[in-house]
């Protein structure tokens, strides 16, 4: 199956696809392209494993033209891997149920609009809560609210701050993300 990853920063989410589908850990997954919103680390990730990257320019109408380069290589699912820009309704309706999202917190909680980075983290520690961790979920039209995939909870310490909490959650996001991508694999060998 082949996939693409979104990305918009450090790229440690697309590391752990790449260094797991080497390792074969994921089967039967072939990342065919990066999609970058912006110039970023991840870039140079995808440059290192020679995986094909396009940079897009968020000011043009990109979502169509990427629509149908991803069509022409067959790609069958993407993946938002830390990507901060917010897909059309007409780009999320063509790819209904083949979008998936890794987001740092227990959606529904602290999702929506503006809740990214370290935002998420701090709204969890402002409001005092016990538990947060990460959860991958289906994309739709409205942010973060898609039917759940997989979520991991960790507890939050009393003198965890935003940054700590970061640090933290992030490595659970990698596990889930693989998890998640084993689960999906799975279930199109089983249809077919
Ligand atoms: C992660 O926290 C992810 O949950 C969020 O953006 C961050 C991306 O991290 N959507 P990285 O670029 O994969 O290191």
């Amino acid at each position: 199956m082949k996939i693409a990853v979104f990305v918009s920063g450090n790229g440690s989410n697309l590391q752990c696809i790449i260094d797991n589908c080497k390792s074969k850990q994921i089967k039967g997954i072939e990342i065919s392209m990066v999609i970058a919103d912006r110039v970023c680390y991840a870039i140079q990730r995808a440059n290192i494993e020679k995986i094909d990257c396009v940079i897009v320019d968020r000011k043009e109408k990109w979502q169509h033209d990427i629509h149908l380069l991803l069509k022409e290589r067959n790609v069958q699912l993407i993946v938002l891997a830390g990507f901060l820009s917010i897909l059309d309704n007409k780009f999320c309706s063509l790819w209904k149920n083949k979008i998936i999202n890794i987001h740092p917190s227990l959606l529904p909680k602290y999702g929506g609009k503006g809740m990214y980075g370290l935002k998420v983290h701090q709204a969890v520690i402002d409001n005092k809560e016990k538990e947060s961790g990460a959860t991958v979920h289906f994309v739709t039209t409205n942010i973060d609210e898609g039917d759940i995939i997989l979520q991991e909870k960790t507890a939050v310490k009393e003198e965890a701050t935003a940054t700590s909490l970061q640090e933290l959650i992030h490595p659970i996001e990698h596990r889930l993300l693989v998890k998640s991508l084993k689960l999906i694999y799975a279930k199109t060998q089983s249809t077919h």
